[in-house]
């Protein structure tokens, strides 16, 4: 099991001090604007990235206002991007409460969200690191391109392995790669190291993603998002990819039948979960998604032995065993 409570320790101050930059950074003079984002950022959700640059900004040197700058970036543009995923999935709820669109409405959460992106554009160029800027808006680029892919796939309803990890790649880990990669940039100049904690964030953030998808069937209430919800808005995620490899054609045209229909009962979604166990779609998912997190505690085995580098070593066992 991991330890949530040591992966902190080496930046709690730290962190403290990160939250008090950022409450400085998101004032505005605009009602409205004032009470959404108090809103949004009273929920802070699991604050992973954040502390993903943080601690790969120690590992590396040591952690300075650019870290703090770093962090603000991505965790203005991850919100912004839940924000927005929101509204492309329909889903209600987002850390346990109403999301944007559901208590406000879309149009408001498209414009709130972008405002959050442009205000990390801002803060960039404001505080001269437009090195940042080129790696998070590298990443906003492929999260773009893998919700694009992901959008057109499950259209067709039929999505291979190969397209799972192109998308994942692109929605998910190429955000926590910009997490590793700026950690590491505001603390060293030396580009193979920036390319290797890239790396790291790469491999983490897939592991990541395939446990997000893996927590869709397992359903529990302490993911402030419903079970099933991908089966509904048609996500076809590796759990279910292998299962389908699995079943007979009849069993497969009569998945997908559900999984097409634009409305699905509860006892229907819950008959794709059931399918998805029994043809072992959760331990294939979590097979491949070990062989990620072995590929990340390999790349951390570069490092010398620190309190920072068992931290990060938590982290990646915590991305793989977290039940929100
Ligand atoms: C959710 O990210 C979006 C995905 C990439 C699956 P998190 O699960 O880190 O969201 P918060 O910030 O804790 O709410
Ligand atoms: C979220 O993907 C990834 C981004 C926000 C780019 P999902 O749609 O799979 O994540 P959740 O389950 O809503 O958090
Ligand atoms: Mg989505
Ligand atoms: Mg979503």
């Amino acid at each position: 099991m991991s330890d949530p409570g040591k992966i902190r320790k080496p930046v709690r101050e730290e962190m403290a001090q990160f939250e008090a930059y950022f409450g400085r950074m998101m004032k505005s003079n605009i009602p409205l604007l004032k009470i959404i984002l108090n809103y949004v950022f009273r929920r802070k959700g699991k604050q992973m990235r954040p502390l993903l640059v943080l601690l790969t900004a120690k590992l590396n040197g040591g952690i300075g206002e650019p870290a703090y700058i770093a962090a603000t970036l991505i965790e203005l543009l991850h919100t912004a991007s839940l924000v927005h995923d929101d509204v492309v999935d329909d889903a209600s709820e987002r850390r346990g409460a109403l999301s944007v669109n559901a208590l406000w409405n879309s149009k408001i959460a498209v414009l709130m969200g972008d405002y959050m992106l442009s205000k990390g554009l801002l803060i960039s160029i404001e505080k001269n690191r437009t090195d940042m800027l080129e790696i998070t808006s590298e990443a906003v680029k492929s999260m773009t391109e893998g919700e694009l892919l992901q959008l057109q796939k499950s259209r067709k309803l039929n999505l291979s392995e190969e397209d799972y990890f192109r998308i994942i790649r692109g929605k998910t880990a190429a955000l926590i790669a910009a997490c590793t990669a700026c950690g590491a940039r505001s603390a060293t100049d030396n580009p193979d190291t920036i390319q290797l904690m890239k790396d790291f964030g790469e491999t983490l953030g897939i592991a990541f993603q395939i446990r997000d998808d893996i927590l869709d069937y397992n359903g529990n209430s302490l993911t402030g998002k419903k079970s099933g919800n991908d089966i509904k808005e048609k996500k076809i995620t590796l759990p279910l990819i292998h299962a389908l490899e699995k079943a007979s054609l009849p069993q497969k045209r009569h998945i997908l039948r559900i999984i097409g229909n634009k409305k699905k009962s509860r006892s229907e979604i819950d008959e794709v979960i059931r399918f998805v166990t029994e043809k072992g779609g959760l331990e294939y998912a979590t097979e491949r998604m070990f062989q990620y997190r072995d590929k990340a505690r390999a790349i951390l085995d570069t490092y010398p032995p620190s309190e920072v580098r068992e931290a990060l070593c938590e982290f990646v066992n915590y991305t793989v065993t977290r039940d929100k």
